[in-house]
């Protein structure tokens, strides 16, 4: 969490001036962080969690079993709905550290994304 705290001071969020920093451990030991970054073009918009999964990937790593989230001090930042999924790609047993309110708050991401969306065998190129 120190890590995705000290993520949250990089990212890039003029519009909505919520800054979000995230934090993955690895399968290697190494952690990889993440923050938000927005574009005057709203959708285009990344949220920190997914920054940080997919630097892991593009450095050549594993997710681990654990990705940390860390808000605006007062705020709940649990995540979004989207980055949950992209999670559940990585590692669908990890565990998800936000802060909240009051504190931080730890949660399985089976908790947090009870039926991810898994392709459909039949909807596999060469099985029509
Ligand atoms: N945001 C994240 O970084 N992670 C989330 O899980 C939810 C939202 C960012 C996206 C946007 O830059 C800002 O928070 C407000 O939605």
């Amino acid at each position: 969490m120190q890590a995705a705290i000290a993520a949250r001071e990089r990212a890039y969020a003029p519009y909505s001036h919520f800054t979000v920093g995230a934090a993955l451990l690895c399968e290697d030991g190494d952690v990889v962080t993440g923050c938000n970054v927005e574009n005057a073009s709203y959708g285009l918009s990344m949220c920190a969690e997914r920054v940080a999964l997919f630097t892991a990937r593009a450095l050549g790593k594993r997710a681990g079993n654990l990705l940390c989230v860390a808000g605006p001090p007062g705020y709940l930042s649990a995540p979004c709905g989207a980055c949950r999924q992209v999670m559940f790609e990585f590692n669908a047993g990890m565990n998800v550290s936000f802060t909240t309110p009051d504190g931080t708050t730890t949660a399985q991401l089976h908790d947090l994304l009870p039926s991810a969306f898994v392709l459909a065998p039949q909807a596999a190129p060469g099985k029509v």
